[in-house]
């Protein structure tokens, strides 16, 4: 039966002890103009509009989605306009956790916080490579980029949060602009590679062209910013149809995960024919 369904009937005795509370709780839910959110969080996640992908329960994405412990590191040291948020984070290194992800690209390091943590939630064996500009860029973007979209952050703080920090070792920095730099110098094939670096449609689908061509058969993609950045959108609604991406609710990730050989293939060849509309 329809989930809908059965949560109506479910509630249904509750409302008719409490018929006035039930009508309250349904005009919110349905007619939710004039209501103004008290917590700014509200306005955070409302924003995060664009985009038509459907948006999923994390659980949905696996059949064993069971995670036993995660470790957290700094969390309260997060920049939340720049890194992903805690939930967002949960949800990576739990992905990371149930495909038994060892190898993975980040692109797009900025302070190094969420590198941090994926470092230390890996296998003895594991490793992350992660890609920024230059700790001396200007601002130089090797693709035609939108002003706006010119995400370059504090060259002071590039990976600060990882330096000195007995995880380093699993951590291979690089320094190069994504659409510029040899992939096939990075350490590849990657379990999971997590794109993070420049919004704007070219990066997202030269990245995403890039990641595809050094993913490992049955590896997991990873991107941020989907609903929030209407490039992230306009360039992933058009890849889903070859390839099945999903957005976890609650978050702007977006993700397709196991991808066959034949899936990684024909994506690649139809992301080259993808167009900005
Ligand atoms: C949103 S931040 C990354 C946040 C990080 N993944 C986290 O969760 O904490 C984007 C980063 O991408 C970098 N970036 C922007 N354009 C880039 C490009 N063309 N090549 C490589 N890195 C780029 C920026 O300097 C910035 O540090």
């Amino acid at each position: 039966m329809n989930t809908l369904i059965i949560k109506i009937l479910k509630a249904l005795p509750r409302a008719i002890k409490d018929p006035k509370r039930a009508i309250e709780l349904f005009r919110r839910r349905v007619f939710p103009f004039g209501l103004t959110p008290k917590d700014s969080e509200a306005y955070r996640i409302a924003s995060w509009s664009y985009g038509d992908l459907p948006r999923v329960n994390f659980k949905s994405i696996s059949k064993d989605p069971k995670v036993n412990t995660l470790t957290l590191l700094n969390v309260f040291d997060r920049t939340d306009d720049l890194s992903i948020d805690i939930l967002e984070l949960t949800y990576l290194i739990s992905l990371i956790k149930i495909y038994k992800a060892q190898n993975i690209l980040e692109i797009g390091t900025w302070d190094g916080n969420t590198t941090l943590n994926i470092a230390a939630n890996l296998d003895e064996q594991g490793k992350i490579v992660t890609v920024d500009l230059p700790p001396d860029s200007k601002g130089d973007f090797s693709l035609e980029t939108p002003d706006m979209l010119k995400n370059l952050t504090d060259r002071h703080q590039l990976g600060i949060q990882y330096k000195k920090t007995k995880f380093e070792s699993k951590i291979k920095q690089v320094y190069g602009d994504s659409a510029a730099i040899d992939w096939k110098t990075l350490g590849g094939p990657f379990d999971l590679i997590f794109i993070d670096g420049c919004h704007a449609f070219n990066y997202v689908k030269s990245d995403t062209e890039n990641a595809l061509s050094v993913l490992r058969e049955g590896g997991t993609m990873v991107w941020h910013d989907y609903g929030m950045i209407k490039d992230v959108g306009l360039y992933l609604d058009q890849l889903a149809k070859k390839l099945n991406i999903v957005v976890l609710r609650g978050t702007r990730i977006a993700l397709a995960t196991s991808l066959s050989k034949k899936e990684i293939q024909e994506s690649l060849k139809y992301s080259q024919n993808s167009i900005k509309e």
